[in-house]
């Protein structure tokens, strides 16, 4: 019970205060301001890319990685042999998240657009990729999937940002991109 009840006991039939409906309108229009900022963030902020995720079992996604590499292998690198992949123009490019590395090496060229498909073997990733300002949370059983297009060439490293464990701070990719012109 109240300390002091309500004098009308159907308070919501009285009319607003004026303070209130000022209050309650400001509060609903920064609301709004707030969602279009998102849009606009989006479009005009140059931060993530917009995404598709689909729903993928991890043995299947691993197959189809799998069936990349062993198509587009140009060479093995460091001491546990990651294979180096140069996925087609244009064309698909996967890249798997497991515990505890990224897997295989993308070698992508310069101002071509691919299918970047990320998912995750085990639990939650985060791929992060350095120095540029793209980070996408990569969860088994869902296949996110970007379309790039490199606009500079090096040497790119994939960070995971999202803790997965013992081994996370060694779960370091990479990227290169090349350019051919
Ligand atoms: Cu994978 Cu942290």
């Amino acid at each position: 019970m109240a300390i002091t009840p309500p004098e009308n006991r159907l308070w919501w039939n009285e009319p607003l205060h004026r303070m209130e409906i000022v209050w309650i309108t400001i509060a609903f229009l920064w609301g709004v301001v707030m969602f279009l900022t998102m849009v606009y963030w989006h479009i005009a902020g140059q931060q993530n890319l917009s995404n598709e995720a689909y729903r993928v079992k991890p043995d299947a996604f691993a197959a189809k990685a799998e069936a990349m590499v062993a198509r587009y292998k140009v060479r093995e690198e460091g001491d546990s042999k990651i294979p180096v992949v140069r996925p087609p123009a244009g064309g698909d490019a996967y890249l798997i998240a497991r515990l505890w590395e990224w897997w295989p090496i993308l070698e992508l060229e310069k101002g071509q657009s691919y299918r970047l498909h990320l998912s995750s073997m085990d639990w939650l990733h985060g791929f992060s990729l350095q120095p540029t300002n793209i980070n996408i949370q990569v969860h088994p059983n869902y296949e996110m999937v970007l379309t790039v297009t490199p606009t500079q060439s090096g040497e790119f490293a994939v960070v995971c940002n999202e803790f997965c464990g013992i081994g996370h701070h060694n779960m370091l990719g990479r990227i290169y991109v090349v350019d051919r012109k």
